[in-house]
């Protein structure tokens, strides 16, 4: 079975940001000069996804012109012979299939995905959190499409959170699975949203990438509110756990969290750091910032 499907689930309110979203999705804020939801897209198109779904809300719309045909954008670069500008712009909207669907209301994660059944279907599909943007070799969607491969069962991501702040992710009993993919698969036994430090079963948070089988949905279906009172992901997928197999993969590379303010500054800082054209002035100012 291969996985063609990604869903986005893109109907937060990004409060943390207020005011910057008030009038523009959270997700349309540019790490450097590509919006945040563009890294996780072009992750799904490099891990073979073809059909992107976008679950989407009130406020949005920026998103589906984002990845629309901009046409008098276009025009103006052709005529100005703007020949890389309009390269750009142009990839963005040939880049793939978008389907969006509205979550009329704010009930959680598990609702979100949810809310994407119809457009999915009965495929295994990969949910992508583009609050998480991961700075990796080979991006991690593709190397869960790996895991996911061999196993044939939903494979979450997952990386080690020390100290209190695991309490902020969903958190997995997991044991190891020996001998495969250099000692970075964990069978998942149980897990947990946000629970207490001390109620945590281990430091495996769960990360925003999902592959999973089409049997969420009708567990969700039966999946009543959890934490924050909302439809939580994590509960659905423990349900899961009691007809499937599941895995848990320790992916490779830096994950930031952009949903967070000072996530989102070090993503900008690293980000710029790396390009070509503003790594090195960038590297000379920050070496010039009296820091004490
Ligand atoms: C969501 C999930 C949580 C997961 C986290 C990863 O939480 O509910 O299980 O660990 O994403 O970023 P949120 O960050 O939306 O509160």
């Amino acid at each position: 079975m291969k996985v063609c499907k990604a869903v986005f689930p893109a109907a937060g309110l990004g409060t943390r940001f207020l005011p910057a979203t008030k009038a523009q999705p959270k997700e349309m804020l540019p790490l450097v000069d590509k919006p945040i939801i563009q890294y996780g897209v072009e992750e799904a198109l490099a891990a073979g996804c073809d059909q992107i779904i976008m679950v989407t809300g009130r406020g949005k719309t920026a998103i589906e012109d984002h990845f629309d045909t901009s046409f008098e954008l276009e025009r103006i670069l052709e005529e100005k012979k703007k020949t890389d500008l309009l390269k750009v712009v142009r990839q963005i909207s040939d880049m793939i299939h978008l389907a969006y669907v509205r979550q009329k209301e704010a009930l959680g994660l598990g609702h979100a995905v949810l809310t994407a059944r119809e457009l999915v279907g009965n495929e295994p599909f990969a949910v992508l959190l583009a609050d998480d943007v991961i700075d990796a070799e080979t991006p991690v969607l593709k190397q869960m499409m790996r895991v996911f491969e061999q196993v044939q069962c939903s494979v979450v991501a997952t990386q080690i959170v020390e100290g209190a702040a695991i309490s902020a992710y969903g958190v997995l009993d997991v044991k190891p699975v020996e001998g495969h993919f250099g000692g970075r698969l964990y069978e998942v036994l149980n897990m947990v949203e946000k629970p207490k430090f001390e109620d945590a079963p281990s430091n495996l948070a769960i990360i925003g990438r999902y592959i999973l089988t089409p049997a969420i949905f009708d567990i969700l279906t039966k999946t009543g509110t959890g934490a924050g009172g909302e439809l939580q992901l994590t509960d659905g997928l423990r349900g899961l756990l009691k007809k499937e197999k599941m895995y848990a993969y320790v992916y490779e590379g830096r994950r930031h969290d952009t949903g967070d303010k000072l996530g989102f500054l070090k993503a900008t800082v690293e980000f710029a750091l790396k390009r070509e054209d503003l790594g090195g002035p960038l590297r000379e100012y920050l070496r010039g910032l009296k820091l004490d």
